[in-house]
């Protein structure tokens, strides 16, 4: 059977409200008749304008972080409830930005996610190994550790609702990618751990998206890996262009080098 492929672009802090409208409106016509579910994790502040402008077309809205509390006294914060409210269909939790830059550890991931379910917004949750964990051959560790604390006492029926990303914070915004093997390996090690999480059913159903430095010209090859549902997108999601090419060519659009598959491989 096809795979059902996920694109997410991530906007980080950029783009206003107009730049965000005059976006979508000129991605549309590009993706017209796409088959891929295509995300946007927009700025705050152009969630509601872009839920307007993305209304009866494929393009989903979310955000880019939440807050794990209903609501209360926390200055510069915002609620899953207010995101809701706005639109949003989705969050990003575990950014490695939120985790390196806003110290945000694993419990408080957790609450965020806990909370996103109860608020009925889709958890993107977003785990990474560091340059230095890869290195030193840590990744599979770091990764355990970080899915545990995030999703241990997540129940099954709101797990099957959950994302997960997998971006190596080396190649985030550094043009260097994992090898599509690479890639695969921690895919199989992540859906190996969802299934013991969550049994196979679901475990083998939760999307897991490959993030860091993907562009057009890398993206076929990373999708055809078995574990691989998906990218989320940070610069080369800022171009309408870019990311209608992105999206076109993770479906099979494009004509690429493909090595041949082998009879196992087609059959599945
Ligand atoms: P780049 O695609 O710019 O490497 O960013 C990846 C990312 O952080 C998406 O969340």
């Amino acid at each position: 059977m096809a795979k059902s492929f996920t694109v997410i672009g991530n906007w980080k802090m950029y783009k206003t409200a107009r730049q965000a409208t005059d976006y979508i409106e000129a991605l549309l016509p590009l993706i017209d008749g796409t088959k891929v579910n295509v995300y946007l994790a927009v700025p705050y502040t152009s969630i509601h304008p872009a839920v307007q402008y993305a209304k009866e077309t494929p393009v989903i809205i979310g955000a880019q972080n939440m807050n794990d509390s209903r609501e209360g006294a926390f200055t510069g914060e915002i609620a899953g409830l207010m995101l809701k409210e706005a639109g949003a269909a989705f969050v990003l939790l575990g950014h490695s930005e939120r985790r390196n830059v806003f110290k945000e550890d694993d419990a408080f991931i957790h609450k965020k996610l806990i909370r996103a379910f109860q608020d009925d917004i889709q958890p993107v949750l977003c785990i990474g190994e560091t340059a230095d964990h890869h290195g030193k051959g840590k990744t599979q560790e770091v990764l355990q550790d970080q899915l545990e604390g995030a999703l241990k006492g997540v129940p099954k029926e709101e797990a099957s609702k959950l994302i997960v990303a997998y971006e190596p914070v080396w190649a985030i915004g550094s043009g260097k990618t994992p090898t599509a093997a690479q890639i695969q390996e921690a895919h199989g090690f992540i859906r190996d751990l969802l299934c013991e999480l969550f049994g196979k059913k679901i475990g083998e159903g939760i999307p897991i998206l490959y993030g860091g430095s993907v562009k057009p010209e890398n993206v076929f090859e990373i999708g055809d890996e078995k574990d691989v549902d998906g990218v989320l997108v940070g610069g080369a999601s800022l171009d309408p262009k870019t990311f209608a090419s992105i999206i076109q060519n993770i479906s099979g659009g494009a004509p690429k080098k493909r090595a041949p598959r082998t009879k196992k491989e087609k059959k599945e």
